[in-house]
């Protein structure tokens, strides 16, 4: 990761995510947003159905990217990440609870929690 010992956990520049960008149906899922989190902080973030939230998630998670805008994962700018580097992340780094679950249906929910970990 970031040399930078003292560098943001997490820090996101002027990011946008835009869906259909130029047509008619034009989604604006994040429209600039700039946040720093800093090691040991605890965040919640709130808003409206429909409001980003999860685009932003994903983002964070390193599962989908900005059209725009920078993102710094402890210092590192993720886009020059490689995709074993970026898989390493999410499996090492980044714990999630996905809104839809996103298990897998024929294991139990021990199996499901114990499968990141073989
Ligand atoms: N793949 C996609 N293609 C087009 N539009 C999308 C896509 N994913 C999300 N959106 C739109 O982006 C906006 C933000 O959606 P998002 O799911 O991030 O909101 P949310 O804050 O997580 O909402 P909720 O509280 O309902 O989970 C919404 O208008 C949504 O319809
Ligand atoms: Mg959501």
């Amino acid at each position: 990761m970031g040399s930078d010992a003292m560098a943001n956990l997490v820090e996101l520049r002027n990011v946008f995510k835009i869906y259909s960008e130029g047509l008619e149906s034009e989604v604006r899922a994040l429209d600039g947003v700039s946040l720093t989190v800093q090691r040991g902080e605890f965040v919640a973030i709130v808003g409206q159905s429909g409001s980003g939230k999860s685009t932003m998630m994903n983002v964070l998670g390193c599962l989908d990217i900005p059209t725009r805008g920078d993102y710094f994962l402890e210092g590192t700018d993720v886009r020059e990440l490689t995709d074993k580097e970026l898989s390493r992340i999410r499996n090492k780094e980044i714990g999630f609870i996905f809104q839809q679950y996103n298990l897998i249906q024929t294991l139990t929910v021990l199996e499901n929690v114990e499968l990141p970990l073989i």
